[in-house]
């Protein structure tokens, strides 16, 4: 509290002498109020890697700080991969500064202390979190939910974060303005077999789905359809069963579709294949899939093609030579045949080739030479 107060004081103190000596009416310095919350924040850090800010110097131009130069107001506080260890966990100072668009913690450590339930609520012009691999530990605090015009939230990689059940569906629910969604090893197995529909009903203009082992399970809905601005979707390390459903051949802007490791099965619809923005498919180890390779366009982009432990039903296909941008491929085949071989040895940007099958008798591995990019290579089986 007295620290608190004498940080005050300072600031007011300092601001005023500033203006005083040299400002020219036309940009705002920062606001007294707002460079003492920012150093009530860093006293919260075991080791402030933060030397710029200081007491008396304007704390708009401080390391990892932006301010509205109309209003003084702090916008943008980015104290990413900077290593700091918080004495505490988050202080509270953090969320006086109500005027935060952008706000990044990512990469420092937060020592496993639980996100406060409420104090983000404060923050409600953020359009951007991102919480991402900070040692924080909890549940997901719900205070994030009435920030609706939030744009991008990102909590991946934390030891022991976890939506309860009904908090999934009460966080999600509200962010309808929603474009990026990262959630990579968040527990969300709590919130149900639901997610898929909750995401459809919430959060209709995302672009970006990262949600890799979240411990989901379950289909996914058929309302999940809507979510059709989707361009990534990334499910890989879950347990999600039944189809991959057809309408993903209705998103036209899908680049990336990642499903590794799930229990998928039946045909995977192979119109998606056709569609002109994707670049990065990954099927692998669905044991159940079956994978109709198609006869691939001129013109096509794809650069990774990974479909080892799945069910490849056909033999590649001669249009294969057609994927100039193809970096990355996985296969496996009960036999990988000669006529495979040659036509792999054909693609340009080839750069990482992992096959799997039983292969001939006699290898001659001559074609290696072939593949000038190659950096990793894998022969197995
Ligand atoms: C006022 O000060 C700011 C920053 O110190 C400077 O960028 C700006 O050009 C100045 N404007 C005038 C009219 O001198
Ligand atoms: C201090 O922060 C900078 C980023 O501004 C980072 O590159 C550096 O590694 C940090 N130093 C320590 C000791 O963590
Ligand atoms: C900072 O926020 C707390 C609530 O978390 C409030 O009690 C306090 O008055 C705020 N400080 C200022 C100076 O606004
Ligand atoms: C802050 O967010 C805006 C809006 O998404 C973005 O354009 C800008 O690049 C971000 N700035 C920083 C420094 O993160
Ligand atoms: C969050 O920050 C980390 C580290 O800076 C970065 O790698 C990640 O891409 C950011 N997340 C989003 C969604 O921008
Ligand atoms: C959702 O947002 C509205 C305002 O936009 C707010 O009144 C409501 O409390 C929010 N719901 C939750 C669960 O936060
Ligand atoms: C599933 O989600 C929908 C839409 O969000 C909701 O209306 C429904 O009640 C949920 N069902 C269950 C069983 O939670
Ligand atoms: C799928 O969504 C429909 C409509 O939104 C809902 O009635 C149904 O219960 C959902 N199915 C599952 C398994 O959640
Ligand atoms: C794909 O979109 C077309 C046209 O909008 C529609 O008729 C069709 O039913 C959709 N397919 C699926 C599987 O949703
Ligand atoms: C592989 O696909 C074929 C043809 O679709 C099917 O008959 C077979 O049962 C599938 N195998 C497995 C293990 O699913
Ligand atoms: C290996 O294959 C290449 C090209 O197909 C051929 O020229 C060469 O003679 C073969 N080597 C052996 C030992 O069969």
């Amino acid at each position: 509290m007295q620290l608190h107060f004498t940080l005050l004081l300072l600031a007011y103190y300092c601001s005023t002498h500033i203006a005083a000596s040299g400002g020219n009416g036309t940009t705002v310095q920062c606001l007294a109020d707002q460079a003492a919350f920012l150093l009530q924040l860093k006293h919260s850090f075991y080791n402030p890697n933060l030397s710029s800010w200081q007491q008396c110097t304007d704390c708009c131009r401080w390391e990892g700080v932006g301010c509205n130069r109309a209003s003084g107001q702090v916008i943008i506080l980015d104290l990413s991969d900077r290593n700091l260890r918080s004495i505490g966990g988050l202080s509270p100072a953090l969320f006086n500064l109500t005027s935060l668009r952008n706000l990044s913690l990512s990469g420092n450590d937060f020592g496993l202390t639980s996100l406060p339930r409420f104090g983000f609520e404060r923050l409600i012009e953020l359009l951007i979190l991102n919480l991402s691999n900070a040692r924080l530990f909890g549940q997901i605090p719900i205070g994030i939910s009435p920030l609706k015009d939030l744009r991008t939230l990102d909590s991946s990689y934390n030891i022991g974060l976890y939506f309860n059940e009904p908090s999934f569906q009460m966080v999600v629910g509200n962010l309808s303005n929603l474009r990026e969604l990262k959630l990579n090893d968040v527990d969300i197995t709590r919130g149900g077999e639901n997610w898929s529909n909750s995401l459809a009903n919430s959060v209709p203009r995302l672009q970006l789905l990262s949600l890799d082992a979240c411990g989901l399970s379950g289909h996914i809905n058929s309302s999940f359809s809507r979510l059709k601005y989707l361009e990534k979707i990334i499910l890989s390390q879950n347990s999600i069963s039944g189809e991959v459903t057809q309408f993903l051949a209705n998103f036209s802007s899908l680049s990336t579709l990642d499903l590794r490791y799930n229990d998928f099965e039946g045909q995977f619809p192979t119109k998606i294949f056709y569609l002109k923005k994707l670049r990065s498919v990954g099927l692998s180890w669905s044991n159940r899939l079956s994978v109709h390779l198609p006869h691939f366009p001129a013109e096509n982009s794809l650069e990774l093609l990974h479909l080892i432990g799945t069910n490849v039903t056909v033999s590649v296909p001669s249009s294969f030579v057609n994927l100039k941008s193809l970096a990355s491929l996985a296969l496996s085949m009960g036999e990988v045949a000669d006529v495979t071989i040659a036509l792999i040895s054909k693609l340009p940007s080839l750069q990482s080739l992992t096959l799997h099958g039983s292969g001939s008798e006699k290898p001659n591995f001559s074609w290696i030479s072939n593949l000038e990019r190659l950096r990793y290579l894998e022969l197995a089986y």
